[in-house]
């Protein structure tokens, strides 16, 4: 034992004697990375050497986050190594994007992901010969992408997702031939793509949603072979889908969704033997769905919903995991085969007719026709068989029953606290029920949190009713029936609770989703923290509908737009706080107005 600590005693009066063991960065970097930290609006502590913190340690750090990492190549000489590898992540950073970066000349990796970050892409970084993956997602910065970066040889992997980037995408960018992934979703690019990125044939994974492009999707992207990954969610671009991409050989994940334009299924896919997720939502698709879909064994996502999708159900050798098929016209008997238990299907909004026996826990049928009426009443709302008449609903949605008590009375909000599943037609115990639809594709499909709390204190008038929300993926549907009929006012209440400002980074989320009212599009591109002006802030939308066959309908449907992943993965989709309708013979007032 003694000989030990002897031993341990001597190495470590070793290291200080020999300071050449330990590694230091070269001078001149490390005045550059002072430069670096104060142009992105933090003060860089020069007495700790990076090399052998292997973090950089900036002021108002915030402990416990593991997202600060430095990694140098000391080879060969240990008294100046040169930083390859640059990681600050979530700092919510209040600075400008640092041109002094050409200064650290060997940097390799460039991860700034998620802090607060503006300004614009400088053009003196496309010198840099050694960058090689850049991810500046979820920051502020404005501007175009700067055409010298056409010449950033080396260069492989660039994320700029959810930042305000603007233009169109420069051709210069189709020089970077050996690049492999592109990420420039969430942003404002608009104009066509230009054909000069046809030569990016090394791209692996390609996503641009949530911009406003125009034009159709090119031809050129069925020549990416390489392609795994494509991801064009409410891009602007128009079908139809160019046959090369259904015939792209590497790709496992295809995700469209929410674009104009004539659409079909090809004859033949050659993915059946490793293909994921297949998405193309809402994409006016026509035609049937190809049989081989049904037999593509790894299939966990199958999401064709809101197409006008036509067909009766064949035989069906595997059932994805997720199927969603809603919205479409398909017809005829289900199969037994799609009704497991383990499935989670959404077959609502479709002709299709069911054994009413089966056990449906998590397979929708909402607005579908049944067999056997009489019994499949509360599965298939739309023509209820009502012993009562109601006047109104109230609903404090992902949560407890509340009773609001102000100077003009008292109204009583029923829980919603069913969690609910990727697939789900929930119906309550008196006159309305909710039809929810979708998977959080990025995130753990099993762990999905459907039904939401307030994270931080809420200061607004009856905040009991905003302490909890729904939210969906995709498809939130709210229906009312048994209503008498007559005109109705409807009241929808939200207060961002998910996307919260205690940390500037978190207030760059965008969600936005459309909401219908009895079919018709009323708010599109609603914003729940822009309208309420901030987070955890309440907002009231309003609105007086007929309702002329006892059915009240309110749809939430997330059409592709916003972020995504601030401040985490799957942060997006429709939220919902309260509603209520009341039937305009009801002289209620509402402790809202
Ligand atoms: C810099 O870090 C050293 C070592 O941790 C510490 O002693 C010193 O106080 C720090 N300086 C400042 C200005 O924070
Ligand atoms: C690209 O990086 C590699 C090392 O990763 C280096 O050998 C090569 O010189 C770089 N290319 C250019 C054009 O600088
Ligand atoms: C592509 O990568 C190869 C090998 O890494 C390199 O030789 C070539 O210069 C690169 N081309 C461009 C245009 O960056
Ligand atoms: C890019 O593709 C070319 C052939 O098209 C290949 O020679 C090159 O190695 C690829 N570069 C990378 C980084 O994979
Ligand atoms: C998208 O671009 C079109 C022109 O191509 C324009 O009319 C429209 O307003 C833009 N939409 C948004 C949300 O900026
Ligand atoms: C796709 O590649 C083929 C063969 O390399 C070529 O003939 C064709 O012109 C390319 N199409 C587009 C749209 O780039
Ligand atoms: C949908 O596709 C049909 C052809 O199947 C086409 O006539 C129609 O214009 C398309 N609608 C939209 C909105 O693109
Ligand atoms: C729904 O399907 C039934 C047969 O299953 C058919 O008689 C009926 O016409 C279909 N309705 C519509 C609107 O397509
Ligand atoms: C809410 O009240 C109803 C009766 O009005 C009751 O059946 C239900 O269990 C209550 N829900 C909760 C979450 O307490
Ligand atoms: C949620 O909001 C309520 C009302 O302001 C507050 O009492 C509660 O502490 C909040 N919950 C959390 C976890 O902050
Ligand atoms: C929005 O909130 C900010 C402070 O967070 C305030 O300065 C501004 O006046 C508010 N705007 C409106 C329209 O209420």
């Amino acid at each position: 034992m003694l000989q030990w600590r002897l031993l341990r005693l001597s190495l470590i009066t070793m290291c200080f004697l020999c300071p050449l063991t330990s590694a230091h960065l070269d001078r001149q970097e490390l005045v550059a990375l002072a430069k670096i930290v104060r142009t992105m609006g933090a003060t860089l502590n020069s007495s700790v050497d990076p090399c052998e913190s292997k973090t950089l340690v900036i002021s108002d750090s915030k402990p416990g986050l593991d997202q600060n990492k430095v990694v140098c190549n000391c080879h060969p000489n240990p008294s100046t190594c040169h930083i390859t590898i640059l990681v600050l992540r979530m700092y919510s950073l209040p600075g400008t994007l640092p041109p002094q970066l050409v200064d650290l000349p060997y940097l390799e990796e460039l991860d700034l992901t998620r802090n607060y970050l503006e300004g614009t892409l400088p053009k003196e970084w496309a010198t840099m010969k050694f960058l090689r993956s850049i991810s500046l997602a979820a920051n502020r910065i404005t501007g175009e992408i700067p055409r010298e970066w056409g010449s950033f040889t080396n260069l492989t992997s660039l994320s700029l997702e959810a930042n305000r980037l603007s233009g169109n995408i420069p051709a210069e960018l189709g020089n970077l031939v050996n690049l492999t992934v592109l990420i420039l979703s969430s942003n404002k690019f608009v104009g066509n793509l230009p054909e000069k990125l046809a030569a990016m044939k090394n791209l692996t994974d390609f996503r641009i949603s949530g911009n406003n492009f125009s034009g159709s999707i090119p031809q050129f992207i069925g020549n990416w072979t390489r392609l795994k990954r494509l991801e064009l969610y409410a891009t602007g671009l128009e079908g139809p889908i160019p046959n090369g991409i259904f015939h792209l050989e590497a790709l496992n994940d295809l995700r469209i969704t929410d674009m104009n334009g004539a659409n079909f299924f090809p004859e033949y896919l050659p993915h059946k033997d490793y293909m994921k997720n297949l998405v193309l939502r809402n994409v006016n698709m026509s035609g049937s769905i190809p049989p081989i879909i049904w037999e593509m064994k790894k299939l966990s996502v199958l999401d064709v919903s809101l197409n006008r999708l036509k067909g009766n159900f064949p035989s069906i050798p595997h059932v994805p995991e997720f199927t969603f098929l809603g919205g479409n016209m398909l017809s005829g008997t289900v199969p037994d085969s799609i009704l497991d238990e383990d499935k989670y299907i959404d077959l609502s909004y479709n002709n299709v007719t069911w054994p009413c026996q089966k056990n449906t826990v998590n397979i929708n049928f909402y607005g579908c026709s049944s067999q056997t009426a009489s019994s499949g009443i509360h599965q298939c709302p739309s023509k209820p068989n009502c012993k009562n008449k109601y006047h109104s609903f109230h609903i404090n949605c992902g949560g407890e029953n509340v009773t609001i008590t102000d100077n003009s009375g008292k109204f009583s909000y029923d829980g919603d606290d069913y969690v609910g599943s990727a697939s789900t037609n929930y119906v309550s115990g008196s006159n309305w029920g909710y039809s929810s639809t979708g998977v959080y594709m990025d995130n753990d499909k099993k762990a999905p949190m459907f039904t939401i709390s307030n994270s931080s204190k809420l200061s607004m008038d009856c905040s009991e009713l905003y302490m909890t929300a729904r939210r969906a993926p995709t498809s939130l549907i709210y229906y009312g029936f048994c209503l008498e009929n007559g005109e109705y006012t409807v009241r929808l209440h939200f207060a961002e609770i998910e996307i919260t400002d205690n940390e500037a980074y978190r207030s760059l989320g965008q969600r936005i989703f459309d909401i219908y009212i009895q079919g018709k599009l009323e708010w599109k591109d609603f914003n729940i923290m822009e309208e309420a002006n901030g987070t955890g802030k309440p907002v009231t939308k309003q609105i007086n509908v007929a309702v002329t066959d006892n059915m009240l309908e309110i749809r939430l449907y997330w059409a592709g737009k916003g972020t995504t992943s601030i401040p985490k993965k799957g942060t997006y989709g429709p939220l919902i706080s309260a509603i209520s309708a009341c039937h305009s013979m009801l002289s209620i007032s509402d402790p809202f107005l």
